[in-house]
């Protein structure tokens, strides 16, 4: 559905959150990296003109989430979920209202719709999503008589024979504004808690003849909150296995899912192949036909197709273009643009470095703030000493280099094309292309030496 004007949406968020034992507001508390509440802060941005958040505890940390998402109304006290709408009421211009918990992040844009859908062919007071839960401890039930909906029955106030009832409330309601302009007025602090109960407008509506209308969630998972954190780990493993199980169907390869952690924002290509432990996050992309090995990390980095990365390996805030191999045991630090069919091998660090296409630093190496041209081979074991207690310097490697194992090569400092740098040394100075620098300590050799000393071991024993 398109943006409609005739919406407003609220999002309950004041609640205190006690029972995440926590010092972050309950609705901040991430799923897959984000913070839970902005999910359906995003999911009824497709239906409503505006969206309202009510926030209380830990308010300021809440807006500055939602930043231009969202208007923010105070709850000042916390007196339940009907007090919550009755605070964002005064701010509602349209003749209906979507409210939803903040607290429920699986519930799906699809059974929302069907709200939508109920409230076009009928004259009614108010839509709800319900679901069935085989556990419905802790929801509001539903109850029921031949004519339909009659009333939600919290878990506090309820009888044995209420807390029967496995049909659950979503907490996910299309009202007529009208309506519910009338029925918070009416609310009554609730026997059990003295809460105002949002879930009490149902009987009232019901009082005054009006109808209301039950649709059920498309899922069942979409009925599971978080209000503790074997929830938040609940709701986190539904949204993980579904985003895997979206990637999957679009031609990626995944062994051993359940080992596999990659957020919905992660961007996949087709024929890639992701192996066990992989932990994928933040802003990346991986392209077509690549292997991400076993137990990698990537944040906020984009691979070009065809790459390999392999086990073991760290990437953040880099960039691998097409045909690269980084790892085993590579880390890739935040600035690294490493070139096409480019090679980091075993145990290479780079930090803000460009490494050039072609070229290979295969084993034990530090790079760090360079820049280096094309098809340079970095030898086992070179160091770049980019800092000098004070700050950073940079070093630069230009086309066709050759640095021998061992080498240190002293920022600032540059490496002309096509030089040949022999192992061991320590390169204080530009070296000019084509030129051969090296400052080994040269050899010596003295005849017989090494069997007096054997004789002198000897004797010891
Ligand atoms: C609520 C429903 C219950 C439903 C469940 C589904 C009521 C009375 N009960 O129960 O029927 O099955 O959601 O998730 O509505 N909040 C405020 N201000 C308050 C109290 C709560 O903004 O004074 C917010 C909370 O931050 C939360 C949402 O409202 O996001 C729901 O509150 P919560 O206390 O979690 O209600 P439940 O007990 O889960
Ligand atoms: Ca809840």
């Amino acid at each position: 559905m398109e943006r409609n004007a005739k919406v407003d949406a609220v999002i309950l968020a004041a609640g205190e959150g006690t029972r995440m034992v926590s010092s972050i507001p309950k609705v901040l508390h991430p799923i897959m990296g984000r913070p839970l509440i902005s999910y359906l802060v995003e999911t009824v941005a497709t239906f409503a003109n505006r969206t309202l958040v009510v926030v209380g505890r830990g308010a300021e940390e809440v807006q500055q989430q939602l930043e231009g998402k969202a208007l923010f109304i105070e709850q000042p006290n916390r007196r339940g979920t009907g007090d919550a709408v009755r605070c964002a009421l005064p701010q509602v211009e349209s003749p209906w209202v979507l409210v939803t918990p903040g607290d429920m992040p699986l519930v799906r844009e699809g059974s929302i719709r069907r709200l939508f859908k109920a409230i076009s062919h009928q004259d009614v007071a108010m839509a709800m999503l319900t679901t069935t839960l085989d556990d419905p401890t802790g929801y509001g039930r539903v109850i029921r008589d031949s004519s339909g909906v009659v009333a939600i029955v919290e878990e506090a106030e309820a009888n044995e024979e209420e807390r029967k009832v496995k049909e659950i409330n979503l907490g996910v309601y299309l009202f007529k504004t009208d309506f519910l302009k009338t029925a918070i007025k009416k609310l009554t602090p609730s026997k059990a808690k003295g809460e105002y109960y949002l879930t009490d407008t149902v009987a009232i509506a019901r009082e005054m003849n009006m109808r209301v209308l039950a649709e059920e969630a498309e899922h069942h998972w979409e009925g599971l909150g978080v209000n503790n954190r074997v929830d938040l780990a609940k709701v986190e493993e539904i949204t993980r296995r579904q985003v895997l199980e979206t990637l999957m169907l679009k031609g990626v390869t995944v062994i051993m899912p359940h080992t596999v952690y990659i957020e919905p924002q992660v961007k996949v290509g087709t024929d890639t192949t992701i192996y066990p432990g992989a932990f994928i996050e933040g802003e990346t992309s991986i392209g077509s036909n690549c292997t991400i090995g076993p137990n990698t990390h990537i944040k906020d980095t984009s691979i070009g197709d065809e790459v390999k990365i392999l086990d073991h390996s760290i990437l953040e805030g880099a960039m691998v273009e097409r045909e690269a191999q980084v790892g085993p045991f590579a880390r890739i630090r935040p600035g690294t643009v490493i070139g096409e069919k480019a090679k980091v091998g075993n145990f290479v660090e780079m930090k803000k470095t460009t490494f050039g296409k072609g070229s290979k630093a295969s084993h034990l190496s530090y790079i760090g703030d360079a820049t280096v041209g094309e098809n340079v081979n970095i030898g086992a074991g070179t160091i770049t000493c980019n800092y000098d207690g004070f700050s950073k310097h940079e070093t630069i490697i230009e086309q066709g280099a050759f640095i021998g194992s061992d080498t240190q090569l002293v920022a600032p400092v540059k490496v002309g094309e096509n030089a040949l740098i022999g192992a061991g040394s320590t390169i204080t100075k530009n070296v000019p292309p084509n030129s051969l620098a090296l400052t080994r300590a040269p050899q010596r050799v003295r005849e017989g030496r090494g069997m007096i000393f054997l004789a002198k071991r000897k004797g010891k024993r």
